[in-house]
């Protein structure tokens, strides 16, 4: 549902000590088969472990969304004989997987530009999501063909032909509920593996006030304890959206300024 969220540049998100919502660049297969001499896609295979690993992990604590980037609008200039076994192993994981997440009340989204997948995987993608539609212990989305620009420019478009009167006066609250994740709040833990300090086109509009965190362990390598140390990382954070240590410490979430005109979810 959309609009139900805090935005964080139109209002003070509630923060707690566990993410609401984590979002994570999976990075580091290649480089995690290669270190073994094994071919880059044994990486992706060991990757997709590491997705069960974190979906079991995040229910455990608490964590309601988690957001994993498993291929991006530029990783269709990878060799062809990569992008298809990942497309494979998408098709695969997903007839595996629907039945498992679905017992375990994990709801599942698929997000990015879909119309560049085959049918079959589409179909899949669209049962499954439809399967899990009702559960609620965690919100697992997948963004797969997903770019940040991408998001935000199909959002403008749809908005653009649903108010043709309004172009030029647009705000920020008409084109949220059109971005490709307007059902969950902001990240509040971006964790980026494999150790590059980059977005590489994920969720630029939605990380606006993220904490970040990025390790050098690589994908196939991250595990429980190592969700720990980026959650521990989190909550040292002091999230100040703009404001002062000072005014933080007299009031945590104030609920008056002109920032501050919608209700806190
Ligand atoms: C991330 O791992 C998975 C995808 C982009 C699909 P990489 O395949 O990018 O691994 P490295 O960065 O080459 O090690
Ligand atoms: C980002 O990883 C995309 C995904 C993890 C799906 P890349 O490996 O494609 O990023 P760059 O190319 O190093 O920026
Ligand atoms: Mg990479």
């Amino acid at each position: 549902m959309a609009g139900n969220f805090t935005s964080s540049t139109q209002a003070i998100p509630n923060v707690a000590d566990v993410p609401r919502h984590v979002a994570i660049i999976m990075d580091g297969n290649g480089r995690w088969a290669k270190k073994r001499f094994m071919p880059r896609v044994a990486g992706h295979k060991r990757g997709l472990e590491t997705v069960r690993a974190m979906v079991k992990a995040c229910i455990a604590r608490g964590v309601d969304y988690l957001t994993l980037f498993a291929f991006s609008s530029e990783n269709w200039r990878r060799p062809v004989e990569e992008v298809s076994f990942l497309m494979n192993l998408f098709v695969s994981a997903l007839q595996g997987e629907i039945g498992k997440l679905h017992a375990n009340g994990v709801r599942l989204k698929v997000v990015g530009d879909l119309s560049a997948f085959e049918p079959r995987l589409v179909a899949l993608i669209r049962e499954g999501e439809a399967k899990t539609a009702n559960n609620t212990k965690l919100t697992l989305t997948i963004c797969a063909n997903y770019g940040g620009r991408w998001d935000i420019l199909q959002a403008m478009n749809q908005l653009a032909l649903a108010h043709p009167e309004k172009v030029g006066h647009f705000g920020e609250a008409d084109l949220a509920p059109h971005l490709a994740m307007a059902y969950a709040p902001e990240p509040d833990l971006f964790v980026r593996t494999g150790g590059e300090q980059r977005i590489s086109n994920f969720l630029l509009w939605q990380l606006a006030y993220s904490e970040f965190y990025f390790t050098e362990t690589l994908w196939p390598d991250f595990d429980d304890t190592a969700l720990d140390a980026a959650i521990d990382s989190y909550r040292q954070r002091e999230r100040r959206f703009g404001r002062t240590s000072e005014q933080l410490a007299v009031s945590p979430a104030p609920t008056f300024g002109p920032a501050a005109t919608e209700k806190n979810a």
